[in-house]
């Protein structure tokens, strides 16, 4: 029996928003084994490291082009107190992570070696400040060290311990979950106070930073709407008021409770199809929210920041649950697929995604053992990789005139291929997603205004949606040539099997 043939009309010629490289961002918190054992091993270690940073790892996520990194937390950056991260290590006082595990924290990995670890990477620093235990004086100090010239009592400091230049710093996070762990505030007197914290956060020279407030959880569009009243003066003037440019949001697919969020592993196919519901339910959100925010700023001046977003499993068993640590199989990948395609239909409002996180917590690219230090990339690298051409590219509109493809999920309705494209540099690419556990389907891309060459494709997949990687195993689930397209009279034809994720890449002729 033939499978199903979706057409999808791309026009190639009609540009739309640019999908932001920063889409594409990465988020390391102090948690489990995120910062030491992930990203930072000591000088000390055998592990090949630059000042402790581990380089495989750093090689791993510049072949992404990781255009930016969030830290220190999460939570965890509502009770760090960054003075306690600089000077000689031996000397920098501990403290106990309360949130993750309950651990002591060194303080041995702080404001120098992440900078340095952004400046490996090549990537921009993001960084989250702490409102919920912290002081506008400590926050407003923290901007003067990093990124003031000349001489000043942070300047002195900064230039005491070893760096004399300032650091570039543009992205600046104002607290984290506010409504939650950041200091269980209302939302009128957070955005009170996003205002006050804003207010101090100097631009010093002509380092500018752009501010993002802590916003809302999931569907709290009470949150982002005091957020968007409160910033003020935006009205029909289109001129927000400097005291945070950004908004923020957090979402985690978890098909289960927050008891029992299921396992990474083990899971039937009901389990996948709850998750990828989920996943789905992205684009309501960012609908909802970015819908208020028209409300206030309809020139979309403010940008909204999808900070936290992933897949949230029950932890591996036998590991500290205060860790986070799951594995990634073939579902992961595809919960990532659909967001990027979300993301590039939201490329006018969205102008940042941090997933969570980047090493050994959540939704991990990266996988170390900590036994034998071996790497593994998952699944969902793969994803980050194989979309990285959607970097700063222009979106083009994807049109299915005859519907796409659904199942019913009990009450919901799960619309089972996603497609996405951009153009960049005279080439097209185009990411799909077969999300059905067992129908292939062929997508018919009708391409108009232009006429492709030099095709190339990939493809993502395995036997199994439980598949992952191991060290044992590390390629069980990577990227391979994709031979199943063919040329069309208006363009391309691509098979994608059950639960695939395919890249059509192609010079524009
Ligand atoms: O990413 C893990 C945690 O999830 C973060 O620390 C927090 O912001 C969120 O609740």
């Amino acid at each position: 029996m033939s499978n199903a043939v979706v057409p999808a009309i791309i026009n190639v010629d009609v540009e739309g928003p640019v999908i932001s490289r920063h889409l594409y961002g990465h988020f390391a918190e102090h948690l489990g084994r995120c910062i030491y054992g992930g990203f930072y091993v000591g000088e000390d270690s055998d592990l090949p490291n630059a000042g402790g940073i581990r380089l495989d790892v750093v090689d791993a996520l510049r072949a992404l082009n990781i255009p930016n990194l969030r830290w220190p937390g999460g939570c965890f950056a509502d009770e760090y107190h960054w003075m306690d991260g600089i000077g000689p290590k031996d000397q920098r006082p501990s403290m106990v992570n309360t949130h993750w595990g309950n651990v002591e924290e060194n303080n041995h990995f702080g404001t120098h070696e992440f900078m340095a670890l952004c400046e490996l990477l090549g990537a921009e620093p993001y960084i989250s400040g702490n409102v919920g235990s912290g002081t506008v004086k400590e926050m407003s100090d923290w901007v003067e060290y990093l990124t003031r010239e000349g001489d000043s009592p942070m300047v002195r400091l900064r230039k005491a311990n070893g760096r004399d230049k300032p650091w570039r710093v543009r992205f600046w996070g104002l607290g984290n979950e506010t409504w939650g762990c950041g200091g269980n505030m209302t939302a009128q007197h957070y955005a009170d106070e996003a205002r006050r914290y804003g207010t101090y956060c100097r631009d010093h020279g002509d380092n500018k930073l752009y501010r993002i407030a802590a916003g809302a959880n999931t569907d709290d569009y009470a949150w982002t709407e005091t957020l968007m009243k409160t910033l003020g003066s935006l009205g029909c003037a289109y001129r927000p008021q400097p005291f945070y440019q950004a908004l923020s949001l957090h979402y985690y697919t978890v098909p289960g409770t927050w008891q029992d969020k299921g396992d990474a592993t083990v899971f039937d196919t009901g389990d996948y199809y709850a998750t990828m519901v989920q996943a789905a339910r992205i684009d309501e959100l960012l609908t909802g929210h970015s819908n208020v925010m028209d409300c206030y700023d309809p020139g979309k001046k403010v940008g909204l920041v999808l900070d936290e977003w992933g897949t949230w499993w029950n932890v591996e068993p036998g590991t500290n649950p205060g860790f986070l640590y799951q594995q990634n199989t073939l579902r992961d990948a595809l919960v990532a697929g659909l967001h990027f395609d979300v993301f590039h239909r939201h490329a006018d409002r969205l102008v940042m995604a941090n997933i969570a996180q980047t090493v050994n917590v959540l939704q991990a690219m990266i996988l170390t053992d900590p036994d034998c230090g071996a790497l593994v990339l998952t699944p969902t690298y793969h994803v980050f990789e194989m979309n990285k051409g959607h970097q700063d590219a222009a979106s083009l509109r994807v049109d299915v005139p005859s519907g796409v493809p659904a199942r019913e999920v009990g009450p919901a309705r799960l619309e089972t291929v996603s497609v996405s494209a951009s153009r960049k540099d005279g080439r097209v690419l185009v990411s799909m997603s077969n999300l059905d556990a067992a129908e292939a389907v062929d997508v018919e891309l009708d391409l108009r205004g232009g006429t492709v060459a030099d095709v190339r494709s990939r493809i993502l997949t395995a036997e199994k949606l439980q598949a992952h990687n191991t060290p044992e195993t590390p390629g069980a689930v990577a990227p391979r040539p994709h031979e199943q397209v063919t040329a069309t009279a208006t363009g391309l034809r691509v098979h994608l099997p059950a639960h695939s994720f395919v890249t059509v890449e192609a010079r524009l002729a």
